[in-house]
């Protein structure tokens, strides 16, 4: 949690951080990828068989070592809007047997040559845990209840044995699925109003839940700040005993929400994502209405926040039936780094967050046939995956403010403020303090009164020459730097920067 105080922007700007007040553990999986049958995700871009650059199983090499640098512990599979008309079944056994389909979602062709075996040894191979999505479109509860059977039955029954035929022998024990992807869209195969989605989730949540009770089931929620929100909570989360009336187990286990952000003016654009913090903290609020609406016991688990899809994303600039492949700028990375700021202050809240995406599609990460660009936004998202884990502890920052306009134009009318210092804190399980302050002036760079923070500290920042600054030029115009810092007398953050700051923490500098 990061308090603030508005100064004037002639003051000089003071960050406290409390290395010894830990506010809630951070989830692992807020640095969850997502990787969706879109423009060259799949195809060309984590598998691409024949390439001289993939493996035996046609993985991308230079992919998978790049991703397992981030150390993404969860994957979210195979969309998207693209579920809401995929078959699963078409995407397992022989490759020769797989029929092509017509793909509705980005209106192409599905070759099905990578389906849910490939994904799941893909996923082996990185490290990662598989987040699977069903189909709440075309698809049915059966072809749902299959699909969990495919994956992690156990027993002598037909889809357990389908993968065995299949060549795998143990279940890969899926624990994350998502009851539908976006269904509130006008986009969608198959959009819902909110009543007949809330039945047909609760239906098959029951049925889900009856086969395996230890499966996490999450709820297609809106962008947190929605009707929809609102009132599939509170059809959905109930008592568990009367949801399912032979067992304690809830049926709902996390609530999921979307939101991109973007602005063609800088700071609009680097602001935005403080939007997804007020949206976090309404639906924190939604969960807790719902269940005192519903009288669910304290006892029973509060479920957490599922930001499945969260990034900078222009879909008219980047047209998804085109790929969706934008050219990120140092803007973009700031953007991204207070995102990462916003899932470490509200980790209390927040159980998993996916990056959409992880390859090619509005990702950090870029492919060609011959080689690998890691965007602009690559970099705040290695510097927090690396650092900004363990705990969020207590900060406080006291800076100057934007005063502009801001995307959403609702940010501005809210309990929020768009400070210049966008601060984050945490200490990790090593011991290590890490801080980390994204400067979005454009022009100015603030020296600071920097407290608790002490002793040899290592210093990452990320910036470029120029805020429209891009790696998508044949150039790395923006990277890390790494420097050393004694903790003495105020520290510069440099304009439209991103700086974080890890240090070893004195023993109890700072009393509970
Ligand atoms: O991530 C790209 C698309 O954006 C997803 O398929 C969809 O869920 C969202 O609208």
């Amino acid at each position: 949690m990061t308090t603030f105080t508005k100064l004037s922007d002639e003051d000089t700007p003071v960050i406290s951080v409390h290395p010894n007040r830990r506010i809630s553990k951070i989830n692992p999986n807020i640095y969850a990828g997502f990787t969706e049958h879109m423009g060259r995700c799949i195809y060309g871009g984590i598998y691409d068989p024949g390439n001289s650059l993939s493996d035996e199983h046609g993985f991308r090499k230079d992919v998978l070592e790049a991703l397992k640098d981030l150390d993404i512990p969860v994957i979210r599979y195979p969309g998207g809007n693209f579920c809401a008309t995929y078959h699963w079944l078409d995407g397992v056994g022989p490759k020769d047997k797989r029929p092509a389909r017509p793909e509705l979602a980005w209106l192409g062709t599905e070759t099905n040559q990578f389906g849910t075996d490939e994904f799941m040894k893909w996923c082996e191979a990185l490290g990662t845990e598989p987040y699977l999505c069903f189909n709440f479109g075309t698809g049915t509860l059966d072809e749902a209840l299959a699909w969990v059977e495919y994956c992690n039955g156990t027993g002598n029954t037909y889809y357990a044995n389908l993968r065995r035929k299949n060549g795998r022998e143990q279940p890969y024990n899926v624990k994350y699925w998502a009851l539908g992807n976006e269904t509130w869209g006008p986009w969608q195969v198959e959009q819902m109003t909110k009543e007949a989605y809330a039945h047909k989730a609760m239906q098959w949540a029951k049925a889900l839940k009856l086969l395996d009770p230890s499966l996490i089931l999450i709820l297609c929620g809106q962008d947190g700040t929605a009707s929809w929100d609102y009132f599939t909570l509170k059809q959905c989360l109930l008592p568990a005993h009367s949801a399912l009336s032979t067992s304690s187990v809830p049926l709902i286990d996390m609530h999921s929400i979307h939101l991109y952000t973007s602005s063609s003016s800088h700071l609009p654009n680097a602001t935005a994502p403080l939007a997804a913090e007020r949206a976090i903290e309404i639906t924190s609020s939604l969960i807790d209405l719902a269940r005192v609406e519903n009288g669910v016991p304290p006892t029973q688990p509060r479920p957490t926040i599922c930001f499945d899809e969260w990034n900078v994303w222009d879909p008219i600039r980047a047209e998804g039936s085109k790929g969706a492949e934008e050219s990120y700028t140092l803007s973009d990375a700031l953007a991204v780094a207070i995102w990462l700021n916003v899932f470490v202050r509200k980790s209390r809240d927040v159980g998993m967050a996916c990056i959409a995406q992880s390859v090619n599609v509005i990702s950090p990460l870029m492919t060609s046939p011959t080689g690998i660009t890691k965007q602009t936004t690559w970099w705040p998202l290695w510097l927090f995956s690396r650092f900004m884990r363990g705990w969020t502890v207590g900060a406080h920052v006291a800076c100057g403010t934007y005063e502009g306009e801001t995307s959403p134009v609702w940010l501005r009318g809210m309990d929020k403020d768009t400070p210049w210092l966008d601060v984050s804190a945490t200490i990790g399980e090593d011991g290590f303090g890490n801080l980390v302050v994204v400067n979005i002036h454009d022009e100015r760079s603030f020296e600071t009164k920097v407290e608790g923070v002490t002793g040899e500290v290592a210093v990452f920042t990320v910036t470029g020459g120029h805020i429209a600054a891009t790696n998508m030029k044949g150039s790395e115009e923006v990277s890390v730097q790494e420097s050393a810092w004694h903790a003495t007398g105020d520290y510069v953050f440099p304009k439209h920067s991103i700086t974080l700051m890890r240090w070893k923490p004195e023993e109890m500098y700072d009393s509970l």
